[in-house]
């Protein structure tokens, strides 16, 4: 079906009318790759868009969905509940660290980001701590698209034209990264843990009766893929704990094998009071999301009469059958293939390939982690994110390769099924790409 118009849909973060001129069509995928309409092979070099962890078209996770849309296509969780969606919530529960035991269900990592807030900030209503409204987020960070993620998020072009945005979110961390300093880093930059005291300086002038919840991406993804500073994430942590402050960690990218660990918070050691999730957890197969919160949590809300909503928070497709059956496929993917320590397993791979393009026709700076890459290219002074694109045109249409960017930043992050042979293809498709670029 191919289609004759390309008017009616509206992409989502595309330049719409240059996509029309040369739209860059995905008609079916397998393993690593994609296929378009006249069978041409491409490399998915992001795993979707950090989602397909596992690689695409697994059997396991179509049967599981066709079988479960035969049953149960649909059933409400307000009020009811159907027995996949508990013992979904267990299986994730047991996959993040101790303490954090209950998992609240939505449909996307926005949603994840903006149940999260919300529960942040209901938790200490609950407690009586009214004053304790505060959000804070961190420079580049990106939460997702709704009005609380651009609120708290760090990306500009993401806030901007919007208006006034949701309050007591002014305050944000510095991103912990210095350009003359840390550039070329491999893996996690040694220093930069002090980057979080900026935290103590923010609870210094708000005052931390004022500050409910901080939350940052373990890595930063969407910002460009900028990996936490060895002992910056505990150094929050402690910060945190000093001042009674919620840590919120942004995990939907990095849940599910990216940093070769079920989550970055386990990488890391730092137990944070939620983890946000959504991608992996279905292979990016039935669009799913949720907020993995800690006992200490969960019980503040379950006091009082039964017969009161404890939370006036959810979504109609909150724990859909459908993601649910297609989250325990993937999940018996990711411990029957090992997945994660396959990340791990893989990581220096692809860090040595990626720093390889150092010298690289307009490449200022290359971070990796886990199996996540970035490659910042020198802006067009004229037009700022010109040569990102271009790369990913070209990438595409000479390279047969999907890569991910970010204004000039190219973002990889190869599914966790990803050969030796896959990472240099991608890693010398970027560099045949840039040789052709001006
Ligand atoms: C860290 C992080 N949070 C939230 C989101 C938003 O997720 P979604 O696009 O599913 O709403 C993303 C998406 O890339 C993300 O990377």
């Amino acid at each position: 079906m191919r289609p004759n118009d390309l008017g009616p849909f509206w992409l989502p973060f595309t330049q719409n009318r240059a996509f029309r001129h040369s739209p860059r069509m995905l008609s079916r995928a397998e393993g690593m790759y994609f296929y378009d309409e006249s069978g041409r092979k491409i490399l998915d070099a992001c795993s979707g868009l950090w989602c397909v962890n596992a690689g695409h078209g697994r059997p396991g996770i179509t049967a599981a969905i066709r079988d479960m849309a035969g049953r149960l296509d649909y059933a409400p969780t307000f009020q009811f509940g159907h027995p996949s969606a508990f013992t979904l919530a267990r299986r994730i529960a047991d996959l993040a660290p101790e303490g954090l035991e209950h998992v609240f269900f939505v449909n996307s990592g926005s949603e994840a980001c903006d149940a999260a807030l919300k529960i942040a900030r209901a938790f200490f209503a609950k407690k009586g701590e009214e004053s304790r409204v505060r959000l804070i987020g961190r420079e580049k960070g990106y939460h997702g698209s709704t009005f609380a993620g651009i609120s708290v998020g760090g990306l500009p072009n993401n806030k901007k034209n919007f208006g006034p945005l949701i309050g007591a979110t002014e305050d944000q961390l510095p991103l912990p990264y210095d350009a003359k300093t840390m550039r070329f880093t491999r893996g996690e930059p040694q220093a930069g843990a002090e980057y979080a005291d900026a935290l103590e300086d923010i609870v210094a002038r708000r005052g931390a009766e004022t500050i409910a919840a901080v939350i940052v991406e373990p890595m930063a993804g969407s910002g460009g893929v900028f990996a936490s500073p060895q002992g910056y994430l505990k150094r929050l942590r402690e910060t945190c704990d000093r001042h009674g402050l919620l840590l919120i960690f942004d995990e939907v990218i990095t849940a599910f094998g990216r940093l070769g660990a079920a989550t970055a918070a386990e990488r890391y050691g730092v137990v944070p009071d939620m983890i946000t999730f959504a991608k992996g957890v279905t292979n990016g197969a039935v669009p799913m999301g949720g907020v993995i919160v800690s006992d200490r949590i969960y019980r503040t809300f379950m006091q009082g009469p039964e017969l009161v909503i404890e939370l006036f928070h959810g979504h109609t497709y909150s724990g859909h059958p459908l993601a649910c059956a297609a989250a325990h496929a993937t999940l018996d993917l990711y411990r029957d293939e090992d997945l994660f320590a396959r990340a791990r397993k893989m990581e220096p791979v692809l860090e040595a390939a990626v720093h390889d393009l150092k010298g690289a026709p307009f490449v200022s700076d290359i971070r990796n982690v886990g199996l996540a890459a970035g490659i910042d290219l020198e802006p067009d002074p004229a037009a700022p994110g010109r040569r990102g694109y271009d790369a990913m045109r070209r990438c595409f249409a000479d390279e047969n390769l999907v890569v991910r960017i970010s204004g000039d930043t190219i973002a990889l992050a190869p599914a966790l099924i990803a050969t030796e042979d896959d990472i240099s293809r991608i890693v010398d498709g970027v560099r045949n790409a840039l040789k052709r670029m001006n």
